[in-house]
């Protein structure tokens, strides 16, 4: 039968949940038994989450917090599925309007303005509601909460094997970091700061982000990024970016060049580019790589007893033939500007057929910087599943023994 040809995922995940909706729930399956877990491990990347210049209303609303409901005893996982709930604090005021029960008690008006930039007017026709409220509901980047909650399951899964993953922000509404403009981060296609093989280098970039209300590693860029989301804000309209995600300590062999389906780099640009708002993803130099010579693109191989084979550059991203290659996994992400204005756009009211102006509703100016941590949590999703793929167990035991197994394999080829 077709469906035994595709591929059962070693790690799945789903989610569930509407924006004003009581809860978000997910489901993650396939972490082993053995790894301990809390919900702090979690609450951490929520927070990280909400900040970041250029938010909305509502993140003021939200303080998102974890609930552990199943998987885990005592602080350790299972190895059964890991079940858990983020409660909307919102939903309080949207008991009535967001209720699952059959009544309508027209305590919320019906959306018919459908909004620019959404799934909007799509969503309604193809799914035939009336109300585009069924849409924005689940279309929302409200979703990405649970995202990175289940990615930091996987962070803390992956961070066993030193593994690290960060990010930091390199664009924000045309405002470029030191030394990215030159090679074009104004278009998404660059060379930049991230490409340094050194994992120390992209962990110090990662650490300057954190302090930063706009993650931007650079503080002249950091200034300039805020007076552009502040001069958005002021004129009602809205601003994107550029962010880069890196994922350090990733050994030899993690996806295949065999099947198309089993690529590294495949999984991960359809993971980053699953998250709302992101329109372009490369890896390593990416667009840049088309308009240099082989000889200005390619990392050539080098070997010494001590470190085996290894790369003084790191254009490929960390991936070569969909196979990591030892170097640090290096992805970036183009977000375009957030689609709800306060200078709303010209839309037609889906019922009456007349021109009218799309719907506002408490909206973000900027939110690059959560979609920084939204890539982390996407790339540790995938990450930790090829990493299963090919260290599989049922416990964390198991796993660190094939795992150690294979480096000695490496070691001594
Ligand atoms: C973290 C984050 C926050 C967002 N906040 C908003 C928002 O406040 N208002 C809005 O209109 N869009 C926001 N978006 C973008 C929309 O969700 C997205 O553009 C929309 O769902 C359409 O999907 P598409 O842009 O991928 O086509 C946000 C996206 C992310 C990643």
């Amino acid at each position: 039968m077709w469906y035994t040809f595709l591929k059962m995922a070693t790690l799945r995940y789903l989610t569930a949940g509407e924006s004003h909706g009581k809860a978000l729930i997910g489901i993650i399956e396939g972490i082993p038994s053995g790894l301990d877990l809390s919900p702090s491990d979690i609450d951490a990347d929520l927070s990280r989450r909400q900040v970041g210049y250029g938010r909305g209303g509502r993140m003021k609303i939200e303080t998102d917090r974890a609930e552990i409901l199943s998987g885990v005893r005592w602080g350790k996982t299972l190895g059964s599925p890991i079940a858990i709930l983020i409660v909307n604090r919102d939903f309080q005021n949207w008991s009535k309007g967001m209720s699952p029960d059959a009544e309508d008690d027209g305590s919320i008006p019906s959306v018919t303005s459908p909004r620019p930039g959404h799934a909007d007017i799509a969503g309604a026709i193809k799914y035939g509601h009336r109300d585009v409220r069924n849409v924005l509901e689940r279309s929302s980047a409200r979703e990405t909460a649970m995202r990175v909650a289940l990615g930091a399951v996987a962070k803390k899964f992956l961070r066993a094997f030193r593994i690290m993953i960060g990010s930091y922000v390199l664009q924000i509404g045309g405002i470029c970091i030191k030394g990215s403009e030159a090679q074009g981060a104004k278009g998404g296609s660059r060379s930049s700061p991230g490409l340094f093989s050194n994992p120390r280098s992209l962990e110090s970039l990662h650490k300057k982000a954190e302090k930063s209300p706009v993650r931007c590693p650079d503080p002249d860029a950091e200034k300039a990024m805020i007076e552009a989301i502040d001069s958005a804000t002021a004129s009602g309209d809205s601003v994107g970016g550029v962010c880069e995600v890196f994922a350090t300590g990733i050994p030899i062999g993690l996806g295949s060049y065999a099947h198309w389906d089993r690529k590294l780099d495949g999984r991960l640009a359809h993971a980053l580019m699953s998250i709302q708002a992101m329109k372009g993803v490369e890896i390593g130099l990416g667009f840049a790589m088309s308009a240099r010579t082989g000889s200005k693109v390619m990392d050539p191989i080098f070997y010494s007893r001590r470190s085996g084979f290894y790369r003084k550059s790191n254009h490929a991203g960390g991936i070569e033939g969909g196979v990591t290659n030892g170097m640090p996994i290096i992805a970036r992400m183009a977000m375009k500007p957030i689609p709800t204005l306060r200078r709303a756009l010209r839309s037609v009211d889906i019922v009456t057929k007349k021109s009218v102006e799309a719907t506002y509703e408490r909206s973000d100016v900027c939110a690059v910087p959560a979609a920084a941590v939204i890539a982390e949590a996407m790339v540790a999703l995938v990450i930790a599943d090829a990493f299963l793929e090919k260290f599989g167990g049922d416990s964390m035991e198991e796993v660190r023994r094939n795992y150690v197994s294979y480096l000695e394999q490496v070691k001594r080829f």
